[in-house]
């Protein structure tokens, strides 16, 4: 018998992993349940297409690998996660993920991992320096990177475009969330060495679709004709900024270069259309490495410290209908 992919609030998860446990004692002590690999995983929530497709893929995964899995949705709450690695801890399970949301707070709970003696996976978002020793690996993208990919479209776009100034309108994702510093730290140093380059603004916009609206439509408001380009920290902030533009009578892809990150399947039709003109990919499928390291880690053998997956963009510059279809 295995239990894969539990999405349950926290005392729901708890009461039916006991129940599934103890049902196999009760059977037969001596055939109790034995999953290859019980691994607690908490989600940060459900904020975009990436987020559901990266859950998904997890749960495949686990499905996949014959691994057990307990995982639970913080629905966007540091709280909830750090309460959920605490009821991982008291479980005992085997190995520890999680997709911190910010990268700090994080010291006691992982301290209070390392005493219980369970290994811990940081999956797609990193934390604090301080506190990486209470981890054993990084399986996620290189923010910074894409963040480099973007700026280094942008500058291609105004080359062949033969513009001598670019105003840039910044839409962050979550402060003090890893991608958001890497993926704004990567594209502000390369575009540093363009003169033609300024950030009229960047604003938060939380990687939700509602604040990459409201974002807009306040920028929009503040700098009007000014605006060359939109650099978004994600397709779900992207797609809500777009009818903002378009409403207040802007043409998007035109009037308005729009850059975005993730790569899902509504971003890359709206691509396809004219209306975004580059797309990095962000992929969410970090599941198989994940299920790949934990097994290694129950197995005491050595792990990757970091695990980044191959990335590409999609842009204006390539023929768009030849982007297969995404998953997510
Ligand atoms: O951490 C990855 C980011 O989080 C994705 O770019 C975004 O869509 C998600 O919410």
């Amino acid at each position: 018998m295995k239990k894969h992919g539990m999405m349950l609030p926290g005392i729901l998860a708890g009461a039916i992993l006991m129940m599934f446990m103890l049902q196999g004692c009760g059977k037969n002590a001596e055939q109790a349940y034995e999953p290859r690999l019980l691994l607690g995983f908490s989600q940060i929530g459900s904020e975009s297409a990436w987020r559901i497709g990266n859950t998904r893929d997890i749960e495949e995964q686990a499905d996949y690998y014959d691994v057990s899995l307990m995982l639970e949705n913080a629905n966007q709450k540091q709280e909830n996660q750090i309460a959920a690695i605490r009821r991982f801890i008291a479980y005992k399970v085997d190995v520890i993920a999680f997709s911190p949301i910010v990268e700090d707070g994080w010291d006691n709970v992982l301290e209070e991992a390392r005493e219980a003696g369970i290994p811990v996976i940081l999956v797609d978002r990193d934390i604090n320096a301080d506190q990486k020793a209470l981890t054993t690996c990084l399986i996620g993208a290189d923010f910074y990177r894409e963040g480099v990919m973007a700026a280094e479209y942008l500058i291609r776009k105004a080359d062949s475009l033969h513009l001598d100034h670019v105003n840039i309108v910044e839409i962050t994702g979550t402060q003090n969330s890893t991608p958001m510093q890497q993926r704004q730290a990567g594209f502000h140093d390369t575009i540093a060495n363009d003169e033609r380059m300024t950030i009229l603004e960047s604003i938060d916009g939380d990687f939700l679709k509602s604040r990459g609206a409201e974002c807009m439509r306040s920028l929009l408001a503040s700098y009007g004709d000014r605006i060359d380009a939109v650099f978004s920290h994600n397709d779900e902030m992207t797609l809500g900024a777009l009818p903002e533009i378009e409403k207040a009578g802007y043409t998007p892809g035109s009037d308005i270069l729009i850059l975005s990150i993730d790569g899902g399947q509504e971003a890359i039709d709206v691509l396809k259309e004219g209306k975004i003109n580059c797309v990095v990919e962000c992929t969410p499928r970090l599941g198989r490495a994940l299920m790949e390291t934990a097994l290694k880690l129950k197995n005491g053998e050595e792990v990757k410290s970091e695990i980044h997956p191959e990335e590409r963009v999609f842009s204006d510059e390539d023929d768009p209908s030849q982007i297969a279809p995404r998953g997510y």
